[in-house]
Order: structure tokens, then sequence, then C-alpha cells
């Protein structure tokens, strides 16, 4: 069994550049969700108020391969973004060790790390939130990279959270 998968969806490109610093890091393999349908901002909020599965396509290696896959997604209006809660609910009996990764400007982390954990019907092994500025300024890189150096450290580890502010809004 291969080592780690790292799956994104992307759709301003922040969760992209963070997926291929991490693979690229690492040297895991990547594969990428993305959009059948034409997608508009209104679209993402409304996907995740109503917490719709809007069809996607997948590329990318089968994760059923993988000892650990780490999904990777942006936040939407303090939720999970729709193409990666389709994919989740997609390929759950192939991620029995998956690891979570948002991309957010200030918060909603918490509540996709529950709906994740609540798709796949069990806790995450690693779970870390980075905002958008510390991708693109390189201040989350350390984190980021060694987040994907600890996938193997504990079975079913607590979510843990970078780059974060102390207090949260949640749902
Ligand atoms: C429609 C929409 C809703 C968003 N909602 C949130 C939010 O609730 N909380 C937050 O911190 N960031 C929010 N953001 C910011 C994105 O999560 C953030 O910029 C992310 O890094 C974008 O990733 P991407 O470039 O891979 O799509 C939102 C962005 C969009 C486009």
């Amino acid at each position: 069994m291969d080592s780690t998968l790292v799956v994104f969806y992307s759709y301003t490109g922040v969760t992209r550049r963070a997926a291929r610093l991490l693979a690229s890091q690492h040297d895991f393999a990547l594969g990428e969700v993305t959009d059948v349908e034409p997608r508009a901002t209104w679209r993402c909020v409304f996907d995740s108020l109503l917490r719709r599965h809007p069809p996607i396509r997948y590329e990318g290696p089968d994760p059923g391969r993988f000892r650990n896959v780490v999904l990777m997604t942006p936040v939407w209006a303090y939720r999970l973004a729709g193409p990666m809660r389709t994919f989740a609910t997609q390929y759950r009996e192939k991620l029995p060790r998956a690891g979570v990764i948002c991309t957010m400007n200030s918060g909603g982390a918490p509540n996709v790390f529950r709906e994740l954990s609540h798709i796949l019907g069990h806790g995450l092994i690693r779970a870390g939130a980075f905002t958008a500025g510390g991708i693109e300024d390189g201040t989350a890189t350390a984190d980021l990279v060694d987040f994907g150096s600890r996938l193997d450290e504990r079975p079913v580890p607590q979510p843990t959270v970078h780059h974060f502010p102390s207090v949260l809004p949640m749902d």
C-alpha cells in the first residue's frame, strides 16, 4: 500500500497551491476534484448553505491504494465546500484514514471538520486550518509541511488548528 494521497478542490487557486506544496515536500501523490458544471460565487454560497452535493469529476489515483488520504478544501459560508462534500460522500469507503486541511480567510474550519467526520463515519487522523494569506505569503509553509510529517503519529488524534484566531464563529 502506498503512503499518502492528497486530494484537493480549489475554486480560486489557494488550496491548489497549498496541496502542490504539501505533496511536493513529502513526495505524496496528488488528486484533484473539479466541478462538472460552471461555478459562480453565489453558487458556492448556496451549495454550502443548503449542503448540496454538486456533481464532480475526480482525476487522480484510486484513494483505496493509500494508507492516508489528506482532503484539502476551501471554507465556504462557514461550511464545507460542496465539491469536497460530494467527493467524501462518494469515496467514504476508501477513506478509513483521512486528514483534512481547510484554507480560509478567518473562520468556519471546525464546522468543516465536524461535517467531514460525520460523512466518513469516524474521526480524522489530523485536521488543520490555514489562512489564504499564510499560504500566499509563505508564513504557513512550515506548519503545512509539518502537518504532512505527522500523519502517522497517532491512530486517531484530536483535530489541531493552525494559523487560526482563538475565537471561532460556529454554526
Ligand atoms: C463563496 C465563498 C465563501 C467563502 N466563505 C468563507 C468563510 O465562511 N470563511 C472563511 O474564512 N473564508 C471564506 N472564504 C474564503 C476562502 O475559504 C479562502 O479564500 C480559500 O483559501 C479559497 O480557497 P481556493 O482558492 O482554493 O478556492 C470564502 C470564499 C468564497 C469564494
